[in-house]
């Protein structure tokens, strides 16, 4: 006779089976005793794993891996190039926004309009809440490196499929440029 006992462990949602064969029907009285003690102590083993160390040791381990992700999307979050810190100035700077224009219609708005339509580019349309300013001007200002090692430019480039060519902006002409973007997603 065989017996197949079937237990899920809730928490895995994988299923346990149990099987025991047996041969002689005096011996069956023994043999389910010995049957409900093996599932008393795997379910009991199960629940320990389930929700006893194991958790606590993912949540630790979940703890730890969202700080280094934290960290590591706060240095990724700023791109590649040398701006590592820039900083904005509140009100905006209106003779910045007016020189960033000036830039954007001669070198930016042939492939990026001011809305989130996209031309060639994405529109700049919420890009100010979408990157960070150090983000924005590396991108800017080292275009080809950051398409070949930053993963969100390099994600939005299979999105394009068009690598955008370097402007030749100088720092001043990017930080215009930042200004105008900030102008534009309706700061003041
Ligand atoms: C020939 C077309 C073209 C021109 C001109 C151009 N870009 Fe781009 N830009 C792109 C493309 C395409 C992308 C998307 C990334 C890629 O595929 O290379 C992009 C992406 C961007 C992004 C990221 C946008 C986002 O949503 O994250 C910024 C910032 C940017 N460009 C700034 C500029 C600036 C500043 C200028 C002008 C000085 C400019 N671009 C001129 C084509 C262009």
């Amino acid at each position: 006779m065989t017996f197949i006992i079937g237990i899920t462990d809730a928490s895995h949602g994988n299923p346990i089976f149990i099987f025991r064969t047996f041969t002689s029907e005096n011996k069956h009285n023994k043999s389910m005793k010995r049957i409900i003690l093996i599932s008393a102590t795997c379910i009991a083993f199960c629940a320990l794993v389930a929700c006893g160390d194991n958790n606590q040791n993912s949540d630790a381990t979940s703890n730890t891996a969202t700080t280094t992700t934290e960290n590591k999307a706060e240095d990724d979050a700023k791109g590649v190039g040398k701006f590592t810190s820039v900083e904005l100035t509140n009100p905006l700077d209106q003779n910045m926004v007016t020189a960033g224009k000036g830039i954007y219609d001669v070198k930016c708005g042939s492939c990026h309009r001011l809305t989130d339509v996209k031309l060639v580019g994405p529109g700049w349309k919420g890009v100010t809440s979408r990157r960070k300013p150090e983000w924005i001007m590396n991108f800017s200002t080292n275009v080809e490196e950051m398409l070949n090692k930053d993963a969100n430019a390099m994600a939005m480039l299979e999105e394009c499929l068009v690598r955008m060519p370097n402007q030749n902006l100088s720092d001043d002409d990017a930080r215009n440029i930042l200004e105008f973007m900030r102008s534009n997603d309706g700061e003041k």
